[in-house]
């Protein structure tokens, strides 16, 4: 197992790249297969850790699963486990989604508490209040997610406090098994939301209104397998992009939405950077200075929290002050200690990380602190002259296929070793 990412920066990424299939849908899907009374086949997935650790996961529960070049074959009709091994399930946020479809599929699931990057506090109250609104009786004592059955399970209305996506592709979930008509108000619209509503739609679920404020569903259908393919990853598009511009190069990126990618592209054009795009295709070019500026990160079709890493790693060498204002995470800034120790000049208060431009940033030894304070170390590493080496690669292993080999063909010096 490789121990540190070496990237021997200071040259533009050049050329062309092929983005890879979306993570936070992948780790939606691969759960909801859970549901089907034949098996699925889920194309381009992701070479990553957290699809690996699913597929452990669903063999442990009793299911049949294959997984070669991107393309997952799930079999759920062995399922008969309903209770995940805590060594399992702690690693990833996303072994929640296993408690409604277990209890959709087993009438009953005990999944313990999620892991996943220490980024906040990462409540999971929106998702108890949607399944216990949905009529299944859930308990978390001694850090297990057990939820049941109750004769009251089926569709109603649920407000959301916040569109809170986890507590939506949870809710979504149950909701396709619970007979009658659920309303999810105040939904999250994150492209995975839909992607998963999409696989479900595929299965023979009835959804409407997924990617909007308000998704109905009509539950209690029959739900059989399906063929389906994964979206493009957002965020995997996004981080390529900055380091594209953060290295002053000229990189296509193929296999894109460029729709969900417009709040990046917004804030790239105001930093001077060139991004244009056609059909599925997304071009972004930048020389000379970059220009600051001030971003939130927001729900969805807002400034996404998970870009928020990786950007203020190029607006360390911007010309001037950018005011970087996280809202989704309260603990999303500990990765600016390893941007200063290469010389980054940034000053947190409270929320808003305030990055004063410098020169330039020195090479260093840093760590990953979570998957995309990965992608922020990678990004201040490519673009500075010299050897810097991450480590905590386990994070960024766990997000970004193959990510070492993309950047080599870009142009990049960039291993993984050790
Ligand atoms: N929140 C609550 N109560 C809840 C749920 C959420 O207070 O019951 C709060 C959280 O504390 C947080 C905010 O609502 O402040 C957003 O949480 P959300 O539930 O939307 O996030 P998540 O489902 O835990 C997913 C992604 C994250 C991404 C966020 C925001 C997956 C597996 N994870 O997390 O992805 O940052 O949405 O878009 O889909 C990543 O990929 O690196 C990553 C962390």
């Amino acid at each position: 197992m490789s121990e540190i990412l070496r990237i021997r920066g200071g040259v533009p990424l050049n050329g062309d790249a092929y983005v890879s299939g979306s993570k936070n849908a992948a780790v939606a899907l691969i759960p909801a297969a859970l549901l089907g009374s034949s098996p699925s086949t889920i194309e381009n997935l992701p070479d990553i850790d957290d699809v690996y650790c699913l597929m452990r996961i669903l063999r442990w529960l009793g299911a049949d699963v294959t997984f070669e070049r991107g393309v997952m074959r799930i079999d759920p009709s062995g399922v008969t486990r309903n209770n995940p091994p805590y060594e399992m399930v702690s690693r990833m946020r996303a072994s929640y989604y296993l408690v409604p479809t277990l209890a959709g599929r087993l009438g009953s699931a005990e999944v313990p508490m999620p892991g996943g990057c220490d980024i906040g506090n990462r409540p999971i109250d929106q998702t108890i209040k949607g399944l216990t609104s949905l009529g299944l009786r859930v308990n978390t004592e001694g850090g297990i997610i057990r939820a049941e059955k109750t004769p009251a399970f089926g569709g109603n209305e649920v407000f959301l406090a916040m569109p809170s996506v986890g507590a939506t592709i949870n809710t979504m979930l149950a909701a396709v098994s619970a007979p009658g008509k659920t309303y999810i108000h105040n939904a999250a619209k994150e492209p995975h939301i839909v992607d998963t509503a999409n696989f479900l739609s595929s299965m023979g679920a009835r959804i409407k209104g997924a990617g909007t404020d308000v998704i109905r569903i009509t539950g209690g259908l029959p739900l059989h397998g399906s063929t389906y393919t994964v979206i493009p990853d957002q965020i995997e598009t996004g981080t390529l992009m900055i380091a594209a511009a953060a290295t002053r190069g000229d990189v296509t990126l193929h296999g894109t939405i460029p729709t969900h990618m417009e709040s990046l592209t917004a804030k790239l054009l105001e930093m001077g950077v060139y991004v244009t795009d056609e059909d599925d295709v997304i071009r972004v070019r930048a020389s000379g200075n970059l220009r600051p500026v001030t971003l939130r990160t927001q729900v969805y079709p807002g400034f996404p929290t998970d870009l928020q890493q990786p950007l203020t790693a190029m607006l360390t060498v911007a010309w001037g002050t950018s005011y970087i204002t996280e809202n989704i995470f309260e603990n999303r800034f500990r990765y600016v200690d390893e941007l200063r120790r290469m010389g980054a000049d940034i000053k947190v208060f409270d929320r808003t990380a305030v990055v004063q431009g410098v020169e330039k940033l020195h090479a260093s030894s840093i760590t990953a602190t979570d998957l995309r304070a990965g992608a922020a170390m990678i990004v201040a590493a490519l673009m500075t002259e010299g050897t810097s080496d991450i480590s905590g690669v386990q994070y960024i292993m766990r997000g970004y296929e193959h990510i070492d080999e993309k950047l080599r063909r870009l142009g990049a010096d960039a291993r993984y070793i050790g």
